[in-house]
């Protein structure tokens, strides 16, 4: 599968958040690049536990500064990262019982969630911050 470009499209204009939405296409690439060029489970493994926890650390923060700003759909966006997060790691789980047929489905959820959740779910939010004045 080829990789992920970043494009401007994709950019919610917050600095931080734009960094840490690029660093997850990077993350993302990377395991896509660890399934086709045929490197062991092992580092599989590593890369896919990166892209989760990366994940993780994002929603958290995205969370931290949209409840500190009150973004009125705080619930609806937290519902969103909880579903995606129990998906990735149940995919995880598969992958770890050794299920490695699931690595491009791994993939295609991971590529579909990350531009459908920034394009339609994360965009939401840009004229809100922006109009409170974070950058
Ligand atoms: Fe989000
Ligand atoms: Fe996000």
């Amino acid at each position: 599968m080829e990789n992920f470009v970043w494009d401007d499209k994709y950019a919610v204009g917050i600095k931080e958040i734009d960094e840490q939405h690029k660093k997850l296409v990077e993350l993302i690439n990377d395991l896509n690049e660890a399934i086709y060029t045929g490197q062991g489970c092992q580092k599989l493994e590593t890369v896919f536990k990166e892209v989760i926890d990366y994940t993780i650390t994002h929603f958290s923060f995205e969370e931290d500064l949209l409840r500190s700003n009150d973004y009125p759909d705080i619930m609806a966006h937290e519902k969103k990262h909880k579903e995606l997060t129990k998906e990735a790691m149940d995919l995880q789980e598969q992958f770890e019982g050794g299920n490695f047929l699931i690595t491009m489905q791994v993939m295609n959820f991971l590529k579909d969630w990350l531009v459908t959740h920034i394009l339609e779910i994360d965009k939401k939010y840009e004229t809100f911050l922006k109009d409170k004045g974070v950058t």
